[in-house]
């Protein structure tokens, strides 16, 4: 009897562990964003980094969807991450400039302004679903108190609402707060959230990696669908990393901090995938702009394109991009679609299936097919081959079983295509410096300013300069369109 009953209980544990695969999230869809700051298109191994040292993040690209041809909003990261959380351009959502000419909206600490209670954000559209969302890292969409994440839809935040400039000694200008949801815990270059400057050890990473982990794993035990914004910064000046990753990198401290973010990026991959929850998550990875390459070593790589942060070139705006969603997204494609980090706000409504809102104009587009159904037909590699496969599949006629066939249908590229053309605005402020469409781009304007202009403006990181710097190009001048094209 005694054994009967074991046998009995050892089966029902079985069938449980069988059916065990129970949707803690009751078919809804988590979203994660792991935004870089300042991380260059060319810093990742899969876009050919020469020393390789990204393996989590080309893992994940591996396991998921690449996009070589995603931009962000603009080159700078509070506009970028502004247009990310709304859906809109920085025009549309206040975060640029009008004097300045073409000056990007950068917010120092001491910022009086930041974001509308008027514009509407992810988070906020995610919560009147049954949403709980949480930011990590940095906010850098203003640091007083209406501006705080709490009032703009997230209920969780740990960081800070500025770069980690410092450290400071003065009551004009203190070390940023560090925030834990609505209360001040501390402050950079202070206690556990020390940065040596001099030897560009933190700890702030781990600190991150940690906080990102603690919620999905308390979301999972509450059964309530997430929005997980990881804006982790140590890639952005002055770099750094932990004890464990410093000195490990041949390119300096800046390479110490790809590493560790790239160990984060695995650590909270592996965290979804240990919870079995990898399957109802949509990660993206991505970065708020281009490296910024006038920091020399202590900036990152922007691979083949022409230079980076703070302009509309390749560089400043072209951003590494992946999606991840084991069982969902195809493993190991490579998506041409043209997409920008306002896409994602506009995606993930579209797969939670929650209306966008239809009082304003969104400059994002939904992604889901792309995701779902990649088929980009425009950039799909063939091969004449594949016509024999193809014609077989049009006329309905199976293909000969006895043989090995090195052909492929293109029968749902020819029929099914999901590209969508859209296309990509780059500003500087309330600028229009160039428009991308299809495979052209024409710059409207370019800025030529070096480093050495820049920096003889006096008092740089106060609210009216000059904040034009560029890269230098020999032979390219200040020249609006209309002139170009006479000339042509
Ligand atoms: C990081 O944490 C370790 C272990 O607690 C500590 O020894 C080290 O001083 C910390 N680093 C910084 C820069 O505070
Ligand atoms: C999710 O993944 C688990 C394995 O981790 C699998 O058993 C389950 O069927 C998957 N669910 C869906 C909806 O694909
Ligand atoms: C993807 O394609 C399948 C058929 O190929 C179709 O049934 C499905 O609706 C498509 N999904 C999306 C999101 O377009
Ligand atoms: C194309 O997509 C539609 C739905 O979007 C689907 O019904 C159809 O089967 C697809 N065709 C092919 C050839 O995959």
């Amino acid at each position: 009897m005694a054994l009967f009953w074991r046998v009995v209980s050892l089966q029902i544990i079985f069938a449980i562990g069988a059916l065990g695969f129970r949707d803690p999230f009751n078919g809804k869809t988590n979203f994660v964003i792991l935004l870089m700051d300042d991380m260059g298109w060319g810093d990742l191994g899969i876009f050919g980094e020469p020393n390789k040292e990204t393996p989590n993040m080309d893992q994940m690209a591996a396991e998921g969807l690449l996009f070589p041809d995603f931009y962000s909003a603009n080159p700078l990261c509070s506009p970028s991450r502004a247009a990310l959380l709304s859906g809109r351009l920085p025009i549309r959502n206040g975060f640029y400039t009008t004097n300045e000419r073409g000056r990007n909206g950068y917010t120092p600490q001491n910022i009086v302004g930041g974001i509308q209670d008027n514009e509407i954000l992810l988070p906020e559209l995610l919560k009147e679903h049954g949403y709980r969302s949480k930011v990590i890292g940095k906010w850098h969409l203003g640091q007083q108190e209406q501006y705080l994440p709490h009032n703009h839809g997230f209920d969780e935040y740990f960081g800070s609402t500025n770069c980690h400039f410092g450290p400071y000694d003065n009551k004009h200008t203190p070390n940023m707060p560090v925030y834990k949801d609505a209360n001040m815990v501390g402050r950079y270059y202070e206690g556990p959230y020390n940065i040596n400057k001099r030897t560009g050890e933190s700890n702030l990473t781990q600190i991150f990696i940690k906080e990102g982990i603690d919620f999905i794993e308390a979301q999972t035990k509450k059964g309530q669908p997430f929005f997980l914004y990881w804006a982790a910064d140590a890639t952005h000046g002055p770099v750094y990393a932990s004890k464990p990753f410093l000195g490990k990198s041949p390119r300096g401290t800046y390479g110490d901090a790809v590493r560790e973010l790239d160990f984060g990026v695995g650590q909270i991959l592996s965290t979804l995938k240990r919870l079995g929850i990898a399957n109802n998550t949509l990660v993206f990875f991505s970065s708020d702009n281009g490296a910024a390459t006038y920091a020399k070593t202590g900036g990152g790589s922007n691979g083949p394109f022409l230079c980076g942060k703070e302009t509309t070139f390749e560089g400043g705006m072209r951003e590494p991009t992946i999606a991840w969603w084991p069982g969902k997204v195809s493993p190991g494609k490579v998506s041409k679609q043209v997409g920008s980090l306002m896409d994602l706000f506009t995606t993930f409504l579209d797969i939670a299936g929650i209306p966008t809102p239809s009082d304003r104009i969104l400059d994002g587009i939904s992604l889901k097919k792309t995701l779902l159904n990649n088929t980009h037909v425009s950039k799909q590699v063939g091969n004449l081959m594949d016509l024999f496969t193809t014609f077989l599949d049009i006329a309905g006629i199976p293909t000969p079983s006895d043989r090995i066939l090195d052909g492929i249908s293109l029968k749902k590229t020819l029929l099914n295509n999901t590209h969508v053309d859209r296309p990509i605005f780059y500003y500087r402020g309330d600028l229009l410096m160039a428009v991308r469409v299809g495979m052209y781009k024409a710059h409207a304007w370019t800025w030529a300013n070096s480093k050495e202009e820049f920096d003889k403006v006096p008092d740089k990181q106060t609210i009216s300069i000059s904040f034009l710097m560029s890269c230098q190009i020999n032979n390219l001048q200040t020249t609006p369109l209309e002139l170009v094209s006479e000339n042509l």
